[in-house]
């Protein structure tokens, strides 16, 4: 990111950064370059060769140009999911041999290619409760190479201390990787907190229209270069068309980003009064386990919101089976409200143990919250309520 970009606003930052000079006659919307390669190749000029898979297509540069800027990191490179970026991320800084330390609240397919995956492959993870220090400090051995940690976590809404990591990290020499989708860079800029990779799943809140499936990492030209150079090998570079669609949203994330928190705050503190809710579980509620933290170092509690219902799972498939306005899917981040029931989506190669443990017990609904009309959400809600304990 260059000296003068930096010190421009978040928003202006979000519509300008990543775009090529202004030109007469030249549009003013970075055209679409639908091009896998491009002229060159000679040996005189072959350090600029040009191939999408590499990353450097121009949409693809444009994007993560802007991402850079947003998070205020040397570089970030654009791939071609979420889980591509955590993978590749993992795997640029451990080998055979090594080991990872993480935390026990993650995304499902997260902890799948952590506890599943990496072992398979010969690198041996260890599950940590997050909140705790000493639980970070034990956990290291000699082959420790990777910190990771997801925060807001999925679906459990908790937020753990980044810096009790990122300490670690440095003292260590290792990488200490942040997934932070749930807040995207509007509500925290991670690497201010330690991270030497941020992690976004750009399919959610970056994008923010529920049509397009990329992931970001973000950090030192070194860190995110060590990426690029897996992207190249194991192949997963996003198509242009994707980088274009997710230009176009990231121009809107921070003012789609300021509803999501207005809006989420506001229906929390709606659902916490109703007689039907057993919990809700909202970063930005007093009530939440983690609220002074988010409210120290969050600058928005963000979009997602859990209730865990009376009645369990029968009272939430009623809920599920009863609304109309808000759709049932997985996936969040999008303009439309969203709901899901881990215990079916994200979470369901986990026992109801394991799901209990993280606080994700049947009954449990975890809501994307769109940029509708509050009023009418409340609406369609009211009558999901009721519907649940019939
Ligand atoms: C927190 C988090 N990280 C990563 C991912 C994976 O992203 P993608 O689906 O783009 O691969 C998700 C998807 O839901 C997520 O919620």
């Amino acid at each position: 990111m260059s000296e003068n970009e930096i010190e421009l606003g978040l928003s202006t930052r979000a519509i300008h950064a990543g775009s090529p000079p202004p030109a007469p006659g030249a549009p003013v919307v970075p055209p679409l370059v639908m091009s896998s390669t491009f002229y060159g190749g000679q040996a005189d000029e072959s350090a600029a060769l040009r191939y999408t898979r590499y990353g450097n297509n121009p949409n693809q540069e444009q994007v993560a140009a802007k991402m850079a800027a947003l998070e205020g990191t040397e570089a970030s490179l654009l791939l071609s999911s979420g889980m591509a970026a955590i993978a590749l991320t993992v795997l640029s800084a451990a080998e055979v041999g090594d080991h990872v330390v993480t935390s026990r609240y993650l995304y499902g397919a997260t902890h799948q290619l952590f506890r599943q995956e990496l072992p398979r492959r010969g690198i041996e993870v260890t599950f940590i409760e997050p909140g705790n220090e000493a639980e970070w400090k034990a956990a290291l051995r000699e082959r420790t190479r990777v910190l990771y940690l997801e925060v807001p976590t999925n679906p459990g809404l908790r937020m753990f201390d980044p810096r009790v990591p990122a300490a670690l990290a440095d003292e260590h020499g290792l990488l200490f990787a942040v997934d932070t989708t749930f807040a995207s860079p509007v509500n925290v800029r991670m690497t201010e907190l330690g991270a030497h990779a941020v992690i976004h799943s750009a399919t959610k809140y970056l994008g923010g229209h529920t049509d397009l499936i990329g992931g970001v990492i973000s950090g030192s030209r070194e860190v995110v270069g060590g990426v690029r150079d897996l992207m190249k090998l194991y192949g997963p570079a996003p198509d242009p068309h994707m980088a274009w669609l997710l230009d176009r949203g990231l121009r809107t994330v921070v003012v789609r980003m300021a509803r999501h928190n207005q809006t989420a705050m506001a229906l929390a503190t709606w659902f916490d009064e109703r007689p039907e809710v057993e919990a809700t579980i909202y970063p930005g509620l007093e009530g939440h386990p983690d609220h002074a933290l988010a409210r120290e170092l969050l600058d928005g509690y963000g979009g997602m919101l859990s209730v865990v219902l009376k009645g369990g799972g029968e009272a939430a498939d009623a809920f599920a089976e009863t609304v109309s306005l808000a759709l049932i899917a997985p996936s969040l981040g999008g303009v439309e409200t969203l709901i899901s029931q881990p215990r079916y989506t994200s979470h369901r190669h986990q026992t109801l143990e394991e799901r209990e443990a993280i606080g994700v017990p049947d009954g449990f609904l975890r809501i994307s919250v769109g940029l509708e009309d509050i009023d009418d959400l409340m609406a369609d809600f009211d009558g999901a309520l009721r519907a649940s304990q019939r």
